[in-house]
């Protein structure tokens, strides 16, 4: 099944110049959504995860039910107030600014395996503060997985030392 033909892009979103890679289309085909799930839970099936951890929004998308088809928990990771117990926060640069986002403390317990997953690694500051959160409860970061990767932007290198997969590459 050809995956990538199933993402759409939208010129100018959201801003002018940048070709937006719109999932959508492929969350709304049923077989679609089903094959690109399985296809993430196959790289990590053999890795004994305990744990999936997705950053909001889209993160949830992918994450939740990789976790369900993994038979593995799923922690969400969230923006700044959304989160009701008690929560350790992470603040991270962007390209003009700082964004923050917090876990919940008692949601990794120490030498949990986990795999995080996002639906798109672009600069890879995301997924970076992500696992820094993960670390700092103690959870063993096994894999970071994508849908899609832009490897043009060289998110990788933020990752360097961790075990990273993707399924559809620009
Ligand atoms: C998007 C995407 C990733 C992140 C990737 O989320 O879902 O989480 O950006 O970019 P990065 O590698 O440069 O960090 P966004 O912040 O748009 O939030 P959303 O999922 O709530 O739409």
């Amino acid at each position: 099944m050809d995956l990538k033909s199933m993402i759409r892009e939208i010129p100018d979103f959201p801003k002018e110049g940048i070709g937006f890679k719109d999932i959508t289309t492929l969350l709304q085909d049923g077989k679609g959504f089903k094959e690109a799930i399985k296809r993430m839970a196959d790289y990590c099936r053999d890795k004994n995860i305990d744990i999936v951890v997705g950053p909001e929004a889209r993160g949830f998308l992918i994450g939740a039910p990789l976790a369900y088809e993994l038979g593995a928990g799923f922690v969400p990771v969230r923006k700044p107030g959304k989160l009701p117990g008690e929560t350790v926060e992470i603040t991270y640069e962007l390209e003009y600014g700082t964004d923050s986002l917090q876990i919940h403390k008692d949601a990794i317990k120490p030498g949990q395996r986990v795999l995080v997953a996002d639906d798109l690694l672009a600069t890879g500051g995301t997924v970076k503060a992500t696992v820094d959160l993960v670390k700092e409860l103690g959870g063993e970061v096994v894999a970071i997985g994508f849908l899609i990767e832009l490897t043009f932007l060289n998110g990788r290198e933020k990752l360097e030392g961790n075990e990273i997969f993707s399924l559809i590459e620009y």
